[in-house]
């Protein structure tokens, strides 16, 4: 495959250096992309603040229609994108076919909320005045996106963005570019008007500094780690930039001693293993409580044991590789440093790296410590640490005890005890007998170090709007 940017209407960057795209469960090139840099990010700027007036005076209706016929081109193609995503990817082909009708369900769902941008009207103090509250769109939006959704967090962020009148340049990850690509192809097809829609990669450090420092870009939509989300708030500060950033996480699952033992069993796997632990969600500690933590564990076990680890696109693969060699030494440190200070693994626990290809087994891992990394940071792995615990007050203070807070689980029977622990964890997501609560109606962001923002839901639309106060006063 040869990949291009699309800058105001066209297929272009052939005059550039060139980045090779492998994939991670054969090592093998999947194709090249070019190395797009400041020249080309400012000229999609450009496109996108050119396009801007136009595109955010057209009716909600209109903009609405383009959304649709993206949204179900993009389900006609389901199968091809999903292939091209588990290609570069590596997630199972199942998986990434879900993953394309997510990424439809927000497009679908703010073609609706377009047409619901509602301002209000105040009652005034003075009999002649009158107060009007106006929704209008922020203007170009600049956004960059991770490897591990490579279509659902574009759609996740383009869809609303559009919606709400604004134009928009995407940067996906370099190691996931050619989904982005068929997304944009299949925008082209859609007919969306030159400059609306915009694509870059490359250079990902010079493509940042120009989004963040940018006169023309009025937000910057971000999802990947907290380390780079801090760079780009530092780097966007001159210019004020409005920020989205949806970063790491550090969920804790807790399962109570009256919790439904298969759906909690069903919630751990999904959550954990879903993307082979390469999901900012997903379950990174579980603590189950005294006393439930045998019968826990043989059916957790048994599960685990089914799982099949392989090539995404061998059917009946449950766990791909992992993305690549860093992300594999780093589950590889956390299991070796749980072990060293006395984790026991009951299942799992090494990997298989190869070809320039880095599969984990999935992990398992029992007399879990809080001074372990695995219990402290973000793994991005099938790795799942496990600890006991006492009582409810005992496991919220701990689950809450990080400088993260996008997701947690808990599983109970019990409703009042659950409406406490929902009300006690310090998360912005938070799955009561759920192991995967994420879906289009819903805002999806973190708190603390996770993040700020909200995707998803109303919430993902008002992202993207400024509030204006109009006062009026009468003759
Ligand atoms: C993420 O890991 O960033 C997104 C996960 C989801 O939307 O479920």
């Amino acid at each position: 495959m040869k990949g291009q940017l699309f800058i105001n209407g066209e297929w272009t960057g052939d005059y550039i250096e060139t980045m090779d795209v492998f994939d991670p469960a054969t090592g093998e090139k999947v194709g090249s992309i070019p190395k797009a840099g400041e020249k080309e990010t400012k000229l999609a700027i450009d496109a996108a603040h050119d396009a801007f007036k136009d595109w955010s005076l057209l009716p909600a209706q209109d903009r609405a229609s383009y959304l649709m016929k993206w949204h179900d081109l993009i389900l006609e193609n389901k199968d091809e994108i999903a292939e091209i995503l588990t290609k570069e990817m590596g997630k199972p082909l199942a998986e990434a076919k879900g993953e394309i009708a997510y990424s439809a369900s927000f497009i679908a769902w703010y073609a609706e909320e377009a047409k619901r941008i509602y301002g209000r009207t105040i009652p005034a103090s003075a009999p002649n005045k009158r107060i009007q509250i106006m929704k209008q769109p922020v203007g170009v939006v600049a956004s960059i996106t991770p490897w591990n959704f490579p279509a659902a967090m574009i759609a996740r962020k383009m869809a609303p963005a559009l919606a709400a009148g604004c134009t928009f340049v995407a940067k996906p990850a370099e190691l996931t570019p050619f989904t982005a690509i068929k997304l944009f192809e299949l925008c082209e097809e859609a007919g969306f008007p030159k400059g609306v829609v915009n694509l870059v990669m490359g250079d990902a450090p010079s493509i940042g500094r120009v989004m963040t420092t940018s006169d023309k870009v009025r937000k910057l939509t971000f999802t990947g780690s907290t380390e780079v989300g801090k760079l780009l708030i530092q780097q966007s500060a001159n210019k004020v930039h409005n920020l989205s950033l949806e970063l790491g996480g550090h969920a804790p699952m807790i399962v109570c001693d009256d919790a439904d033992l298969d759906l909690a069993v069903e919630g751990v796997i999904a959550s954990k293993f879903r993307n082979a632990g390469q999901t900012c969600v997903c379950g990174n500690r579980i603590y189950v409580q005294e006393g439930i933590l045998e019968s826990f564990m043989k059916k957790l076990e048994v599960k685990v044991k089914g799982l099949k680890v392989g090539n995404g696109l061998e059917e009946g693969v449950d766990i791909g590789p992992l993305i690549e060699k860093k992300s594999y030494e780093k589950v590889q440190r956390h299991v070796e440093d749980a072990v060293a200070k006395g984790a026991n693994v009951v299942i799992g626990g090494n990997g298989v790296a190869n070809n320039d290809s880095y599969f984990f087994h999935p992990t398992i891992l029992t007399n879990v410590t809080d001074d372990m990394v695995v219990m402290q940071e973000e793994t991005f792995g099938p790795v799942a640490p496990i600890q006991t615990f006492k009582t409810d007050s005992e496991v919220v203070a701990k689950a809450n005890d990080t400088r993260f807070g996008l997701a947690a689980y808990f599983f109970t029977e019990n409703y009042s005890r659950g409406t406490k622990i929902a009300e006690g964890l310090e998360y912005g997501i938070v799955g009561w007998n759920d192991g995967v609560p994420a879906v289009a109606q819903a805002p999806f962001g973190g708190m603390k170090e996770s993040g700020m923002g909200r995707e998803g839901g109303m919430e993902g639309i008002e992202a993207f709007l400024e509030t204006k106060f109009l006062s009026i006063s009468l003759k």
